[in-house]
C-alpha cells in the first residue's frame, strides 16, 4: 500500500514537468494566440488556463476534449448557454457571468465591459436575471483562420492533458 502511494507520488513528480515542458510548435503557436495581449479579445481575457488568465466564461480544458469540429462550433456559436441578462432595480440591463451567489449578493463579471468587469452585486439591487438574448461570444467577429483555431485546440488540450498530437486544421473545414 505504502509503496504504491510512493509509487504514485513520484509518477506524479516525473509527470508534472512533462505537463510544464515546452509546448510542441503548433501548441505554441496556439499558445501565443490565447495569451496575445495585443488583442484585447484574447481568450486569456475570458478563459484561465493553467493559472493564467480570468475564469470570465468557462473551463475549457473540459470542452477541449470534444472533436475539434465541436470545439469550434461552440466557441463561434452566436447563442449562449451560461451567460445571463441581469436587470438592476434602477432599469440597468447588461449581460454577465454569474461567478459565485448567495442570499445576500450575486458576484459577477459584466460581459458589457472589456475586459469584463468583476462585481459584487447586492441581491436586493437586482430586479431579473434572465438567459442572455444580446451578448456574442468575441471570436465570432474576429476572424480567426482555421490554422489558428486548430493551433489553439491544440494548445488547450496540450495543457489539459498533456497531449502532443496536434490537430490536423483540415478537420474543421
Ligand atoms: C470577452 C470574453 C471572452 C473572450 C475574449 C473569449 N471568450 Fe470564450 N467564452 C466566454 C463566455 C462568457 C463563454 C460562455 C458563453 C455561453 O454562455 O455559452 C465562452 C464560451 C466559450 C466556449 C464554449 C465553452 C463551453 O463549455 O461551452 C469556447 C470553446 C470558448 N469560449 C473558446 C474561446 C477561445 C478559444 C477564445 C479566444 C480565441 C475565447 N473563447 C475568447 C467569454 C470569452
Amino acid at each position: 500500500m505504502i509503496r504504491s502511494m510512493v509509487f504514485a507520488v513520484v509518477l506524479t513528480l516525473v509527470a508534472l514537468p512533462v505537463l510544464a515542458a515546452d509546448p510542441p510548435a503548433q501548441a505554441a503557436r496556439g499558445k501565443a494566440i490565447f495569451f496575445d495581449a495585443s488583442k484585447k479579445t484574447q481568450c486569456a481575457t475570458c478563459h484561465q488556463l493553467g493559472k493564467e488568465g480570468t475564469p470570465v466564461g468557462p473551463d475549457l480544458t473540459q470542452i477541449a476534449r470534444v472533436a475539434p469540429k465541436a470545439f469550434e462550433i461552440s466557441m463561434l456559436s452566436t447563442r449562449t448557454v451560461y451567460a445571463k441578462e441581469v436587470e438592476t432595480k434602477v432599469k440597468q440591463k447588461f449581460a454577465a457571468m454569474i461567478a459565485a451567489e448567495n442570499d445576500k449578493e450575486v458576484t459577477l463579471y459584466n460581459l458589457n465591459e472589456l475586459p469584463p468587469e468583476k462585481m459584487v452585486v447586492p441581491r436586493d439591487s437586482i430586479y431579473a436575471i434572465r438567459d442572455n438574448g444580446t451578448w456574442k461570444h468575441p471570436p465570432e467577429s474576429t476572424g480567426y483562420t482555421k490554422e489558428q483555431i486548430a493551433d489553439v485546440i491544440a494548445f488547450i488540450r496540450f495543457v489539459a492533458s498533456g497531449d502532443t498530437k496536434g490537430v490536423d486544421p483540415a478537420v474543421l473545414k
